[in-house]
């Protein structure tokens, strides 16, 4: 997915550039190969030999060196699956509006077909300039992509918008560039994390769960280039990028948002551990202790089975944690629920379940087919289930 992808990444002067040796390393830890290309004035900024010993490449920045002459002369346009621009001065974006190719970065980008994306970083006067916007806007209709840069202090000591997006940002960006967008088209709606049952204003009941999964297939269909809503009880992850969010608390919460999210959707994959109860009674002042304390609980609404009996076309995934029966527990379920898939996953099994950043599943269909997905990171076990829900929505299309 990532390891062994191929990074150009052009580093042009500004006060951000150091930030681009931080993009450099996190790249290179996820088992990309990244060439860096400096514009003169990045030199003024940062020396080329940072990025030479965090990429464990040479760094090129001379148009007319012998060295880079001897590697090709388009070889870096064609090098690789991404090409990414950070920072992105006002110069540079203006170059690349107007077709300009007057040192090796430039004429790189123009050269390229793969993929762009530009990060841009610069005072707000100038990121809001009506020229810069516009030439962003122009690019923009060229398919080059930008990740916006945030607010804060800039380093004029000014605030405003103009600092360099966040590295994680650059990265998600970065992946979603080199994604085959075989989901676009799809509505996908997707449950995450646990739901919290509260009993007066300060306490509830919960679980374990941490969103991991929920979040891994909201990113990825996102990526994948679906139209993603993610539904989310409370979780401590970022929320992922280019998905709209809606954070809810309890399992009634939930159902209202996923129920009124639903028209339009194609697939509904409920990774969300609801809680199946909730105190009967919430105090409006929080509870003194005395002697023991007895809850009684009431049952929530079964969501997924809610829209099981009325799901018309649109797919139906649901989730299934077991601590024993994994097999028969799960396709109870998945019958009972009208689903159309359930990815169960043993409760017991290590490198498996809430917390963790890996799964093992098996994905059962209502045909009595089994896939048994071995252990692997909770992005990777995400698109195979995106793969099963693919073949799915296609087939109900058809
Ligand atoms: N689910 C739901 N609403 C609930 C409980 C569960 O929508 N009130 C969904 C979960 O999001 C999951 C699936 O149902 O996709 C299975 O959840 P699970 O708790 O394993 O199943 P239950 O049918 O509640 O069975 P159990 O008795 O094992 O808790």
């Amino acid at each position: 997915m990532t390891e062994g992808k191929r990074v150009v990444l052009g580093v042009t002067g500004g006060i951000a550039a150091y930030k681009a040796a931080e993009l450099t390393r996190v790249l290179v830890k996820k088992g990309v190969f990244v060439k860096v290309i400096m514009t003169g004035h990045a030199k003024e900024f940062i020396s080329p030999l940072t990025f030479q010993v965090l990429s464990g490449n040479p760094v090129f920045s001379d148009m007319f060196s012998q060295e880079y002459y001897d590697m090709n002369h388009i070889s870096l346009a064609e090098y690789g699956d991404v090409m990414v621009v950070a920072p992105a001065t006002a110069n540079i974006i203006g170059k690349m509006a107007t077709g300009i190719a007057d040192d090796l970065l430039s004429t790189v980008l123009l050269a390229t077909k793969a993929p762009i994306v530009a990060c841009p970083a610069m005072n707000d006067n100038m990121y809001t300039h009506g020229v810069v916007q516009e030439n962003i806007a122009k690019l923009k209709k060229h398919g080059v992509q930008f990740v916006a840069p945030g607010y804060g202090e800039l380093a004029c000591k000014l605030e405003g918008v103009g600092r360099l997006a966040d590295i994680a940002d650059i990265v998600e960006a970065i992946e979603a560039a080199w994604t085959e967008k075989d989901l676009r088209g799809e509505h996908i709606l997707v449950t995450a994390g646990p739901t919290r049952e509260p009993f007066d204003p300060v306490r509830f009941i919960t679980n374990y769960s941490s969103g991991k999964m929920g979040y891994a297939l909201a990113t990825m269909a996102a990526r994948r280039g679906a139209e993603v809503i993610l539904i989310s009880g409370p979780s401590s992850l970022p929320v992922p990028r280019g998905v709209t969010f809606i954070s809810v608390a309890s399992a009634l919460e939930m159902r209202d948002a996923l129920m009124t999210h639903l028209e339009g959707t194609t697939a509904i994959i409920k990774a969300a551990a609801v809680a199946d109860y909730r105190p009967a009674v919430l105090s409006e002042s929080k509870i003194k202790k005395k002697g023991p304390l007895t809850l009684q609980l009431e049952r929530n609404p079964d969501i997924i089975a809610e829209i099981g009996a009325k799901k018309e076309n649109r797919v139906l995934v649901g989730f299934a944690m077991e601590s024993e029966d994994l097999v028969e527990n799960a396709r109870a379920k998945l019958i009972a629920k009208n689903m159309d898939l359930i990815v169960a996953n043993d409760l017991h099994q290590s490198g498996a379940g809430f917390q963790c950043d890996t799964n093992i599943i098996k994905i059962l269909d209502p045909q009595g087919g089994v896939e048994e997905i071995p252990l692997m990171d909770k992005m990777d076990i995400a698109n195979r289930i995106l793969d099963r829900v693919k073949i799915l929505t296609n087939a109900k299309r058809s």
